[in-house]
């Protein structure tokens, strides 16, 4: 035996020549998933602590552990530990540094445990951080946005289908579209947390282990509502990295349409809105260029993400029980999406609330697109003639008003009444656009009470999840 070359220093005994040198770097995941070592370490001492419950360490080990633990965190957080790729991934590298500062009771601390489920601990616990702080993030941005809309509430704009105008709304109205849908992207993230918060620690490799461990207090001890229920479940299920990709591209497609309107409206076609300064770029030929890259790097942003949640999809796809080695390949695509998710909340939430509306423009496009019609339709539907019938009527205004270059409330009434006798003079009160959002009143209209409404209700919800 003493001819044998070394090996590695954790799982080298049955090797009989030491890991190629690429094989090595190829497999190591030490430079990304050092992200995780906090985690590591709180499932470390929360392991070791149960170890002494039942009895497999003494006390003076358990202590022995937690303090070489914690000196280590401080290291790691000062930038002071030294990294090896060598020993492969974040939970032998901290191991390593626990027995070469404790001695022989560092190597204790992976009884009865696998980095299977341990890695499984570390993502569940990094992960329901990172949500912790989303969820503060969205809550900020829909703050912002309710803000903005209690504002806006009687601003009148084009409301668009096709993106043609269609029928004049609030801009407060449309500000609180975008809040509906990050409500439910909240829901959706908020599901995703109570579902990965369960402990596989205790699973081991993949079968358990055979020391009595007491899952239940390693569960509590991490803030987990229990332990997995299936071992084999427990070390290969990633699951709760899927559902929380789904949820960010979810989040991002809502931030692009978003975007996309933030877009269109800082150009000079629309010119509804004005975003500051410190919100865009300008060009390096052009001088009179201000660009909304904020909401443009956004929605290409989305594209990332979504690569993220198909590479996830398909690295689980087809593998068999339990733990693979493919699993790695998780950290990156998760780790980048929560990044990319808590950048494009964090430039949303600070830009949302410098919004500036402009609403001479946007009162005046809603007023330019016939975007009352419907209202005359509605009209003439109440004067006693059948919905199909008025519908003609007012199309065949429309045309004129085309020819002539005239709104429908800037035709006189002889020119309307061209069109059916019906017509009176209490026409022009539903052809203004004031008598348009306003006549919209209930629930979920674009009425200025109702927008109050809706964005007094959706405070009290955000008050009660605690933002
Ligand atoms: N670095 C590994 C990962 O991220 C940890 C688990 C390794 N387990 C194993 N049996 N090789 O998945």
């Amino acid at each position: 035996m003493s001819s044998k070359k070394e090996t590695n220093s954790a799982w080298g005994g049955r090797f009989s020549e030491p890991t190629d040198a690429f094989v090595a770097r190829f497999t190591a995941s030490v430079d990304f998933d050092r992200e995780l070592a906090a985690q590591d370490i709180r499932g470390s001492v929360a392991h070791a602590t149960m170890l002494n419950t039942i009895g497999v360490l003494t006390d003076d080990e358990r202590q022995a552990i937690e303090t070489g633990l914690r000196e280590i965190l401080a290291e790691i957080e000062a930038g002071s530990f030294s990294w090896s790729v060598a020993l492969e991934d974040v939970h032998m590298n901290i191991e390593a540094a626990l027995t070469e500062r404790i001695g022989t009771t560092g190597k204790k601390l992976h009884t009865g445990r696998s980095r299977n489920d341990q890695v499984a601990t570390d993502i569940r616990l990094w992960l329901r951080d990172t949500i912790d702080v989303i969820s503060g993030e969205l809550t900020r941005l829909q703050q912002g946005i309710l803000s903005v809309a209690e504002r806006e509430r009687a601003t009148i704009m084009p409301g668009f289908t096709h993106l043609q105008t269609a029928q004049p709304v609030t801009f407060g109205h449309h500000l609180m579209a975008w809040h509906e849908m990050l409500e439910r992207d909240h829901g959706r993230l908020q599901d995703c947390r109570k579902r990965l918060n369960q402990s596989p620690l205790g699973a081991a490799a993949l079968a358990g282990t055979s020391y009595p461990v007491d899952r239940e207090q390693t569960a509590s001890l991490l803030g987990f509502d229990g332990p997995t229920r299936n071992s084999l479940d427990s070390v290969s299920d990633r699951d709760f990295a899927i559902e929380f990709c789904a949820f960010a591209s979810l989040l991002l497609t809502h931030l692009s349409r978003a975007s996309e309107e933030l877009v269109l409206w800082t150009s000079a076609q629309f010119d509804f809105i004005e975003l500051p300064d410190r919100f865009c770029t300008g060009s390096s030929i052009m001088p009179q260029k201000k660009n909304p890259d904020v909401p443009e790097l956004v929605r290409g942003k989305t594209g990332r993400v979504n690569g993220h949640l198909i590479a996830l999809l398909t690295l689980m796809k087809s593998q068999p029980l339990a733990y693979n080695k493919d699993n790695q390949e998780d950290k990156e695509p998760l780790f980048d999406a929560a990044e990319t998710v808590i950048d494009c909340l964090r430039a949303f939430a600070d830009m949302v609330p410098a919004i500036q509306a402009k609403p001479d423009n946007m009162r005046e496009a809603a007023r330019r697109g016939f975007s009352t019609a419907t209202d005359l339709a509605d009209y003439l539907v109440r004067k006693g003639i059948p919905f199909r019938d008025s519908h003609e009527i007012v199309g065949k205004s429309v045309a004129y008003g085309i020819a002539q270059n005239k709104d429908l409330s800037e035709m006189s009434l002889p020119e309307l009444q061209q069109f059916s006798a019906a017509i009176e003079e209490d026409v022009f009160d539903v052809l203004t656009l004031q008598g348009s959002v306003t006549a919209r009143n209930h629930i979920g209209g674009t009425a200025p009470d109702q927008v109050l409404k809706a964005v007094q209700q959706a405070k009290q919800q955000l008050k009660q999840r605690g933002g």
